[in-house]
């Protein structure tokens, strides 16, 4: 039966994908129905009639778990459709012409709209022509959803499953195996690689993905594959970018071609708002109410700066459209964020339902990364995160930030891909014109760098201000970055790595985190201090506060900071509290707390327990030992100091600057002297997040050639006579 209704020229793979299906068959007689009509009718219109009527069948099932399934499975078993999808995209007419190119250079710049196919197809396209026979195909890309959710639908296209032929690997996640031919992963990761093979010898051909992003990561693995190019003649690379600057990248690599791939574009109607916009947030949510409510079909697409935003903007337009009632068509709101849990990820890409409006509350990552069909309305307020990085002081904060104007066109552009499309900007013509910067500044030049430092010293590149910079970072930065290094003990006074600095290179996280993890074998409670940092890592989705019940969720959280420990070790209790229970589930529900980022920090724990195998740290733990926890912190995060002043506001120790405990720290309304804190936010004021309480006199013990006595003596306490007390202070 299977066999016999395969049509012409597919191939062998394909038919497999019917046997997953077969198992689904039992469950829903629909589904045989429809199976037993397919085999009937096998010619290729007629297949693609019968699978648009199965798609109907199962979106009007209604167990909703089972329809997810079905449906993820049924993308997989419909080969027709995605046979015929992967042929209509911009990039399959110039197929040969491209591999043609690939087999003529070594380097080849490839350019091509968003949507256009590159992501998916170019590996594709390279393994039906051999490449991978010797060697993998690696793709990068700048985020870990793109990666993750690129991998999937390839993994789709070829009938194959998510980790072996095609699969990914981000940070604390790696969805390989030894049969991956094709590959996608963050950027950061390849720049992993390079420590284990720095010839990058299993690889056949490397496309550094999503170039035109100048994440730091891509900047950096730019000068390493053009210098492995050079000795490796066989490695094929290519560069592909979004947009038209190609010619930069072009110069870059000594003049290699540039292959463009014309996109199809249909015109977009931008419309600005009248007057500056008081609350962006509002305005968008008003903006996407009137879309649904007076413009015809289509979904929504909008742009905003974080998780938090997206929650609060998920949780009113819930709300008011819950209010409205039966008067609206049906509003189905997905959001998308890098810590948004996959299967929900996956949520995105599902077709609209007849009659229903989508609307997709997305991060920068929908800006160019992925590409979502069915968008013809964007609304813009023209904000976006970035980590900014003030090399004279030091201090790094997450900021919003406008876009600029080459943003703004690509975030346009995401409704114009099927159809003529409008953008909403929720700013005025003039703001456009006068106030935003024509491109993003690169990363590189705008953030800390300690961590590429420590990388290229672990890759034995000494000489940072001579590498091949595309566009080199401010010589400042680097010079901050190897004084931090070396106040962490990382180097030494010659530049040179020390034994700290290789282990610490060990660990795929920021320098300050992996110091900590160091010197927790000094204070012997390394088996603590991975958990805090496995939790730190996760980000701040561990608490969750329904609308309904905060007082009930913030008394939950108040719980594990008995003691006015501190957020750090507040974390620890969490996790040590879910150990006890098993890491049971239902004792997360009852606790406000987030089972999936639990998990995932479970899961990041046990890395870094590999990895503290790997440079041959014991696992010792100190319960009883707050202090020893919390010197270990210190040990990593002593720059973060900051002592209260008589205002309430809290000063950094070096560089002073003035700053506030988050309003979500549980020391919050305790105000200690002294804290350490792990990093700055800055939203309405320049905050600290995750904080703890700290002994002056650990900074001189820790780190006495940072911190000199006359840092830390206390002179704000009252036995202080007052002038000199006064004067410290001020
Ligand atoms: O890389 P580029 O922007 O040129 O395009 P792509 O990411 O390869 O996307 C090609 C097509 O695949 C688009 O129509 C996407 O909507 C679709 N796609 C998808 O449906 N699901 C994904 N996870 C990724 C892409
Ligand atoms: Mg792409």
């Amino acid at each position: 039966f299977i066999k016999e209704s395969v049509m012409d020229g597919v191939q062998v793979e394909r038919h497999k994908t019917f046997f997953s299906l077969d198992s689904y068959i039992c469950c829903g007689c629909y589904l045989l129905n429809a199976v037993l009509i397919l085999d009937v009718y096998s010619s290729s219109m007629k297949m693609h009639w019968m699978a648009r009527l199965l798609k109907m069948l199962l979106q009007n099932l209604h167990f909703k778990r089972f329809k997810y399934d079905v449906f993820n499975n049924f993308r997989l078993a419909n080969f027709s459709i995605a046979y015929d999808d992967r042929k209509t995209l911009p990039i399959y007419p110039y197929r040969e012409e491209l591999l043609q190119a690939v087999n003529d250079h070594q380097v080849l710049v490839i350019v091509g709209e968003t949507g256009s196919g590159k992501t998916t197809q170019i590996p594709q396209y390279l393994h039906e022509a051999g490449y991978t026979k010797h060697g993998k195909v690696g793709c990068t890309q700048p985020r870990r959803v793109a990666a993750m959710s690129v991998a999937a639908r390839v993994s789709q296209e070829m009938g194959v499953k998510l980790g072996h032929e095609v699969g990914y690997s981000i940070r604390f996640e790696d969805c390989t195996s030894e049969k991956t031919i094709l590959k996608y992963m963050t950027d950061g990761m390849l720049l992993r690689e390079f420590l284990g093979e720095p010839d990058l010898a299993s690889y056949s051909v490397v496309m550094v993905d999503e170039a035109h992003e100048r994440t730091l990561s891509t900047d950096i693995l730019f000068g390493l594959v053009k210098d492995i190019s050079r000795f490796r003649k066989d490695l094929k690379l290519l560069i592909s970018s979004a947009t038209l600057d190609a010619e930069k990248f072009s110069d870059y690599f000594d003049s290699a071609p540039i292959f463009k791939i014309p996109g199809r574009r249909f015109p977009v109607d931008i419309h600005f708002t009248k007057a500056p916009e008081a609350d962006y947030i509002d305005a968008a949510i008003v903006t996407v109410l009137q879309i649904h409510v007076t413009q015809p079909p289509g979904d929504i697409l909008v742009f905003l700066t974080g998780q938090e935003e997206i929650e609060t903007v998920d949780e009113i337009l819930k709300h008011r459209t819950r209010g409205l009632g039966t008067k609206i068509a049906e509003l189905i709101i997905c959001p998308i964020y890098a810590n948004l849990p996959t299967e929900l990820q996956a949520k995105i890409f599902e077709p609209t339902p007849e009659g229903a409006r989508k609307v997709v509350l997305a991060t920068n990552i929908a800006e160019t990364s992925l590409t979502i069909d069915g968008i013809k309305y964007v609304v813009d307020p023209g904000f976006c995160k970035i980590k900014s990085y003030n090399p004279r002081t030091g201090m790094e904060s997450l900021q919003i930030n406008p876009i600029s104007k080459a943003s703004a066109m690509q975030r346009a552009g995401r409704s114009g891909r099927t159809g003529p499309g409008k953008c909403f900007r929720l700013y005025t013509a003039y703001n456009y014109h006068h106030d935003l910067e024509d491109n993003t500044v690169p990363e590189i030049q705008r953030t800390n760098l300690a961590n590429v430092v420590l990388t290229l010293k672990s890759l034995g590149i000494h000489d940072l201000v001579n590498f091949d910079f595309m566009d080199p970072p401010p010589s400042e930065a680097i010079l901050k970055a190897l004084e931090l290094l070396f106040a962490l003990s990382a180097l030494n006074s010659k530049g040179e790595l020390t034994m700290v600095g290789r282990r610490m290179a060990e660990f795929p996280l920021d320098p300050m985190l992996s110091k900590m993890i160091v010197a927790s074998d000094k204070y012997k409670c390394s088996d603590e201090i991975i958990s805090i940092a496995a939790m730190l890592s996760v980000g701040n989705s561990i608490f969750y506060r329904p609308k309904d019940k905060q007082v009930h969720a913030d008394n939950a959280r108040l719980n594990f900071h008995t003691g006015n420990v501190g957020d750090h070790i507040a974390l620890l209790n969490v996790y040590n509290s879910w150990k006890e229970t098993n890491f049971s589930t239902q004792w997360c529900y009852e606790n406000y707390i987030q089972v999936r980022s639990m998990k995932r920090a479970r899961d990041i724990r046990d890395q870094l327990e590999g990895l503290l195998e790997r440079v041959e740290i014991e696992i010792t733990a100190s319960p009883n030992d707050l202090d020893a926890v919390k010197k270990a912190i210190t040990s990593g995060f002593f720059h973060h100091s900051a002592r209260l002043q008589k205002t309430g506001a809290y000063k950094t120790v070096k560089n002073p600057q003035t700053v506030y405990i988050h309003p979500s720290s549980g020391l919050a309304q305790v105000l200690p002297r002294w804290v350490i804190y792990h990093e700055l936010v800055l939203t309405a004021k320049e905050y600290m997040r995750q904080v703890i309480e700290l002994k002056p006199d650990w900074l001189v013990e820790i780190a006495p050639h940072y911190y000199k006595l006359k840092d830390v003596e206390d002179t704000g306490s009252k036995k202080m006579p007052r002038g000199q007390g006064r004067a410290a202070m001020d």
